[in-house]
């Protein structure tokens, strides 16, 4: 979790001077009014970003953490040989699956972010104007509904926060879209029961697509955590001095926590980036002395305790270094 996402630090300059010109009370004051409409699980019946104001304040105290929580997927998409050449990210809002992506695959051509509020999309096109990565100063954000999304095709497609905004028709749509224009998708949620409970019904859909899963999952047979737990993981994030005072917060970093899954098409098994072969990591690691202990996702689809002890010589040494989130070494 201390790993630091590429591009963040350049993230967090952009964002500093985005929302320079927004008063502090405004900001703070709207912070406040999307906090607790995150926190409500009702579908939106009108854009949550309805202004400047609204846009630079999800950008201010949202996006370092959503931006973290894609860095950590894709991150460990690209470590096991994904490659995508073109991003496609749907309900991109400020881009922060973009940044994401520049930073995880040096593979990255194009990228194309669709969201239905123009705010958002002018302050995603202002925070990469100067970027240091080409692929991400070069990116596309253009204006699109759920629902109307334009024909294009992507090697990967991200759907990064969205679906609680949506009912869930809409969110089976989303997805079916997603699925069609994807060779690979991406799906991340907040790591709530109720954002767990809708990444497993994107799971469904993908697995009785015929889709192989490249993560979280280990196996696609039936979540061994339904009812009991809910599958979720974090990502750190270190705070800005704005982001510290927009939140009323003493700590440099907070934990975001997330659920997320990914798939490809059939046609894309023979890549690298299969379904991963060792345990998932639920929980942070229990690091004693001579052995670490794990409660871990299987791929024979139970969940359970792992103990690697330091007669495993590097395993050992590997789960001396592995976290929550990560496969089992
Ligand atoms: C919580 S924000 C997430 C933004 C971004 N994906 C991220 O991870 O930071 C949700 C985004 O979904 C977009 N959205 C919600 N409903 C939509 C719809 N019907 N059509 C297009 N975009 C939509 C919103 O405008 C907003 O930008």
């Amino acid at each position: 979790m201390s790993r630091t996402p590429a591009y963040a630090a350049e993230l967090r300059t952009a964002l500093t001077r985005a929302v320079r010109g927004v008063s502090e009370r405004d900001l703070a004051r709207t912070t406040e009014a999307l906090v607790s409409r995150y926190r409500s699980v009702a579908p939106a019946s009108a854009p949550i970003l309805a202004s400047r104001v609204h846009v630079a304040a999800y950008a201010a105290y949202r996006m370092a953490a959503t931006h973290a929580a894609l860095s950590r997927i894709l991150g460990e998409l690209a470590d096991r040989d994904l490659a995508p050449r073109s991003l496609l990210d749907l309900g991109g809002g400020t881009g922060a699956a973009a940044w994401a992506a520049a930073g995880a695959f040096d593979s990255l051509e194009t990228i194309t972010v669709l969201d239905q509020v123009e705010e958002a999309l002018g302050l995603g096109r202002e925070l990469v104007r100067d970027a240091a990565s080409e692929v991400l100063a070069g990116a596309t954000f253009a204006r699109a509904v759920a629902g109307d999304w334009p024909q294009l095709e992507a090697d990967l497609v991200t759907v990064s926060y969205v679906l609680s905004e949506l009912d869930e028709a809409a969110q089976e749509l989303l997805i079916a879209d997603a699925m069609q224009r994807g060779r690979a998708v991406v799906v991340a949620e907040p790591g709530t029961p109720d954002g767990y409970a809708r990444v497993l019904r994107v799971r469904s859909a993908m697995v009785a697509a015929g889709w192989t899963l490249l993560g979280p999952c280990p196996h696609a047979s039936e979540c061994p955590l339904v009812g009991r737990d809910w599958c979720h993981f974090a990502a750190r994030v270190n705070r800005s001095a704005e982001h510290r005072r927009l939140k009323g917060a003493e700590l440099s970093y907070e934990d975001e926590k997330f659920s997320w899954v990914a798939a490809a098409r059939p046609s894309l098994v023979e890549s690298p980036a299969g379904q991963p072969n060792s345990g998932r990591i639920l929980r942070h690691p229990l690091k004693r002395k001579g052995f670490v202990e794990f409660q871990v996702c299987r791929p024979d689809g139970t969940a359970g305790r792992e103990v690697v002890s330091k007669k495993a010589g590097e395993r050992y040494r590997s789960a001396r270094d592995a976290e929550w989130g990560d496969t089992l070494p």
